[in-house]
């Protein structure tokens, strides 16, 4: 399996913060917010990681990141995104990158405690479809939220303003060689974005798509509250690894 790490847009709800900077690159307590992800995916033993990003300052992730020696890689690839058409546009890059492999996808601002092997071990055998990932919030109309019926997912709704659960898609997703076909399918929203979320109802619609749980805590980082609760949550971490230590 190889990883696919989303950096691009213009993190616009941080603004004047990303005017002269990417959003990915500020930082989250003690390290850049683009570690997380990153280092999210070479614990879970994905070591063939592509970054994609666009805008001014994408040439601040090559002087920051280089080959990966901070991760223990010995190489890290780069793909630009022109313009910000959105997730799923972001991803449609990574194609000659996967060459066929089944992908490991995290958006570049989404932080979360636990380990993520698990998931990626069940999904590189099952080796088809797609895998979504849920976690109960109290503020799910600010994400991708699951509609359920009898248990099972029978919609995603992308920012829906009366969310039919608790629960949000976080930014990490598993998807099989399919996805860059089902991605040249998409029609941009009504924000002009091809969006992550018709990409997942496209698998479900098929009865390929499959959730599960996360552990311990998560958030994104897009937003000022959700940037300080992220350097927050790291911090305690932090603190709290090196009391047991
Ligand atoms: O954080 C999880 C949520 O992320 C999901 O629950 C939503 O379904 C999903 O749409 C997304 O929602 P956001 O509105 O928070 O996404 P945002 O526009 O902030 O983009 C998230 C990341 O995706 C961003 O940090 C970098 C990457 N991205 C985004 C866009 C729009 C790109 O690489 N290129 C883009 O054009």
């Amino acid at each position: 399996m190889k990883g696919v790490v989303l950096a691009g847009g213009l993190g616009s709800r941080l603004f004047p913060l990303t005017k002269i900077t990417n959003k990915h690159l500020l930082p989250v307590y003690n390290e850049p917010m683009v570690y997380y992800p990153i280092r999210k995916l070479v614990e879970a033993g994905i070591k063939d990681i592509l970054l994609v990003t666009g805008g001014q300052n994408a040439g601040d992730f090559l002087r920051l990141l280089g080959n990966g020696e901070a991760f223990g890689l010995r190489q890290f690839n780069y793909a630009y995104q022109v313009g910000e058409g959105g997730i799923a546009d972001a991803l449609r890059l990574a194609e000659p990158f996967a060459d066929g492999s089944p992908l490991c996808v995290i958006l570049g601002d989404n932080i979360i405690e636990g380990s993520i092997a698990h998931i990626a071990e069940e999904f590189r055998q099952r080796g088809r479809g797609a895998h979504i990932v849920l976690k109960e919030v109290a503020d799910p109309q600010r994400f991708g939220v699951p509609v359920f019926a009898n248990g099972r997912i029978v919609r995603v709704e992308e920012k829906p303003k009366i969310p039919a659960s608790k629960y949000a898609v976080i930014g990490i997703y598993f998807y099989d060689n399919t996805v860059f076909d089902r991605i040249t399918r998409l029609v941009p929203s009504g924000r002009g974005e091809l969006e992550i979320t018709d990409l997942n109802n496209s698998y479900l619609e098929e009865g390929q798509l499959t959730h599960s749980i996360l552990d311990g805590w998560w958030t994104d980082a897009g937003t000022f509250e959700s940037l300080r609760l992220a350097s927050n949550l790291v911090a305690e971490s932090v603190e709290k690894r090196e009391e047991d230590e």
